[in-house]
C-alpha cells in the first residue's frame, strides 16, 4: 500500500453507542465542546440593515447577533435580567427602535451597548442598580463576512489555520464578506450531532444513498472522496477518466442539477491550480464550508439536544453572479438540498438504530479515516 494513502490500516473500535443518545454524556460535550469552540452563526450580510438581527439556538442558549443603529455588530444572550423571558422571540427580524424590549414587562435594553434604559415599575427601589443588569455579552469574531461567537468565560484566541480542519488558504483569498446571501434552508434532523459529522466525513455511503452525486462525481460511486484512497492509486496517476482522477464528470462544472455553472466562475478561482471543482473545508463542531466554482454553500450544524440537531445552509454568490437576472440559482440550491436531505435520511436511519441494546460500538473501516480523526477529535475535547 502506498505510504501516502490516508485510509486506516486496521479496523477500529468506534465511540459508543450511548454517546449518541445519552443525556448526560451530550451535557458533557456541551460543556465542553459547545461552551468553548468558535461556533459558527451566520454570514454578515443576513443582518445588513441597522437594528436586524438573528436569533441562534445551541441547545439551551439562545443567543442574539444584531446589527445596532451605528451598524456594529453585537452579540447578546437573548434573556431578560428581570425574570428571564426570552428577549427576542424570532429567528430573525428587526427592532422597531434601538431598544430591545422585553415581550414579558417590558424592560428595555440598548441594543448598542446592552445596558439596562428602563423597567416598568413605578418606583425604582433604592437597592437597586440598573448597571447590574446589562444585557450578557457574547464574543464574536467576524472573519471575511461570517460570523462566529464563543460562549467561553475565558479568553477565546481565534487562531485561522487551526480552526478550519482542512485548511486552503484559497479561504482568505476568496472575498466572502463581499458574497451576497442568496438563499437560505434549515432542516432538523433527528439524529445527534456528531453522527451528522460521521456521515460527512465518508463517501462509503455515496452510492447507495446520493445515486445523482455520484453520477456528477464519478469517483464517489467508487465510495471514496480522494483519489489517494485507493490503496493502488499511483497506478492510476494519468488516467483522466473522473472515477480515477476525482472531480465532476466530463462537461460539468458545478454541483448543480445539469452541472452548468451558467458560465460563471468565482474570480479567486480562475487560476487556482488542481481545483476539482469542489473544495471543502470543515470547522468543528459547527460548519463546513463547501467552495464550488460559481458559488458557495456554508453549511452550519448546531445541536438541538442530545438527539436532535439543526443543520441549515447558506448559498452566497458573488454580487455580479446574484444580481445576474439570467443566472437560475435554483439549479445549484435544489441540487444541494437533494444530497442534503439524502444525508438527513441517512443520518436518522444511523440514530434509530444505535438504541438497541447489547450493541456497544460499531467499527471503522479502512475509507472511514476521517470519521477516525473526528471521534479522535472528540475524545480528546471531553477528556
Ligand atoms: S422578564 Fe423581561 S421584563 Fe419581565
Ligand atoms: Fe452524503
Amino acid at each position: 500500500m502506498s505510504q501516502k494513502s490516508p485510509i486506516l490500516k486496521s479496523a477500529v473500535k468506534s465511540l459508543p453507542f450511548n454517546w449518541y443518545f445519552k443525556e448526560n454524556h451530550f451535557k458533557k460535550e456541551l460543556k465542553k465542546i459547545w461552551s468553548n469552540e468558535w461556533i459558527y452563526a451566520c454570514h454578515e450580510n443576513n443582518i445588513k440593515k441597522p437594528l436586524s438581527y438573528v436569533t441562534l439556538q445551541i441547545a439551551q442558549f439562545n443567543i442574539i447577533i444584531l446589527r445596532e443603529k451605528g451598524g456594529q455588530i453585537r452579540s447578546y444572550i437573548n434573556t431578560c435580567n428581570h425574570r428571564g423571558s426570552t428577549l427576542c422571540k424570532e429567528t430573525e427580524g428587526t427592532l422597531k427602535t434601538a431598544l430591545i424590549t422585553c415581550p414579558y414587562h417590558q424592560w428595555s435594553y440598548n441594543s448598542t451597548d446592552g445596558e439596562l434604559v428602563k423597567t416598568s415599575s413605578f418606583i425604582t427601589p433604592n437597592n437597586f442598580d440598573k448597571s447590574k443588569f446589562s444585557l450578557k455579552k457574547v464574543k464574536f469574531k467576524i472573519w471575511n463576512g461570517l460570523i462566529f461567537i464563543n460562549l467561553s468565560k475565558n479568553q477565546a484566541k481565534w487562531n485561522l489555520k487551526s480552526r478550519f480542519q482542512d485548511y486552503d488558504s484559497i479561504i482568505s483569498q476568496i472575498e466572502f464578506e463581499k458574497f451576497e446571501v442568496g438563499h437560505r434552508w434549515e432542516k432538523n434532523i433527528n439524529c445527534n450531532w456528531k453522527i451528522f459529522w460521521e456521515n460527512y466525513s465518508e463517501c462509503l455511503h455515496c452510492p447507495n444513498i446520493h445515486p445523482e452525486l455520484s453520477d456528477l462525481v464519478p469517483i464517489y460511486s467508487r465510495r471514496l472522496m480522494d483519489i489517494k484512497e485507493d490503496p493502488n492509486w499511483e497506478e492510476k496517476i494519468g488516467n483522466d477518466d473522473p472515477k480515477f482522477s476525482g472531480g465532476l464528470r466530463k462537461g460539468s462544472q458545478t454541483w448543480s442539477l445539469n452541472g452548468s455553472a451558467q458560465g460563471k466562475i468565482i474570480k479567486e478561482l480562475k487560476n487556482k491550480k488542481n481545483f476539482q471543482g469542489h473544495i471543502y473545508i470543515t470547522n468543528w463542531p459547527s460548519m463546513f464550508l463547501a467552495i464550488f466554482v460559481d458559488h458557495v454553500r456554508v453549511v452550519r450544524v448546531l445541536p438541538i439536544d442530545h438527539e436532535n440537531t439543526q443543520v441549515s445552509a447558506e448559498w452566497l454568490f458573488e454580487k455580479s453572479t446574484y444580481n445576474d437576472k439570467k443566472y437560475d440559482k435554483k439549479n445549484v440550491i435544489d441540487f444541494a438540498i437533494k444530497v442534503m436531505l439524502q444525508d438527513g435520511e441517512a443520518c436518522e436511519l444511523n440514530q434509530k438504530g444505535i438504541y438497541n441494546p447489547g450493541i456497544r460500538a460499531g467499527v471503522l473501516m479502512p475509507e472511514e479515516y476521517e470519521v477516525k480523526r473526528f471521534q479522535d477529535w472528540i475524545r480528546k475535547k471531553i477528556h
